[in-house]
């Protein structure tokens, strides 16, 4: 079986769209986030989901060192935020958090106040993957926002809409 090459992978992942989050974590007293579609549910019993990071991002190290992160699921109008923290214009580290509206939770780790969503999670499974890091996260806390999800496909932000 011959392998596929990035370049079409990423062709047909372009279309395939995902909701966008932050992941946020600790560095020391320093932030970390990045702008992440590869999270995915995992299981209610425990209650679980699982993130992908890229183990060359200061947020991969700090979730490995830390053991906790957030999943800040990004508000419709969130597009400018999801760009700061995909790294546009050379922004890194804590300057990214220049961008939106940031509090911090019980254990200090970023949560974003305008956010639809944001899971607080322990974790609990690391598993390794080519360039990138599986860190499974048990849900220990759900903070509950307004308004519908940002979708990002076709290399574009969309809002939802009702059909
Ligand atoms: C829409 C979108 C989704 C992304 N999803 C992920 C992801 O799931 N995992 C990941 O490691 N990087 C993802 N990235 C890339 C990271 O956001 C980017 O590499 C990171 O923010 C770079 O930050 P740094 O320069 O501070 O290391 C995504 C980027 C965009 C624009």
């Amino acid at each position: 079986m011959s392998a596929l090459d990035a370049a079409a992978f990423r062709a047909a992942m372009a279309r395939f769209p995902g909701a966008v989050t932050i992941v946020t974590a600790l560095q020391g007293a320093e932030r970390r986030g990045i702008t992440a579609t590869a999270v995915c549910s995992v299981t209610a019993d425990p209650p679980s989901l699982l993130v992908c990071l890229n183990r060359k991002t200061g947020t991969c190290a700090a979730v490995r060192a830390g053991g906790r992160f957030n999943v800040n699921l990004l508000p419709g109008e969130g597009g400018p935020t999801a760009l700061a923290f995909a790294g546009a214009g050379g922004v890194t580290g804590e300057a990214k958090f220049a961008s939106g509206d940031w509090e911090a939770d019980t254990d200090g780790l970023p949560v974003l106040a305008t956010a639809a969503l944001t899971f607080s999670c322990a974790v609990s499974e690391v598993l390794e993957a080519g360039s990138h890091s599986i860190f499974i996260g048990q849900i220990e806390a759900i903070r509950s926002g307004e308004g519908a999800a940002l979708i990002y496909e076709q290399s574009r932000f969309h809002r939802l809409e009702p059909l």
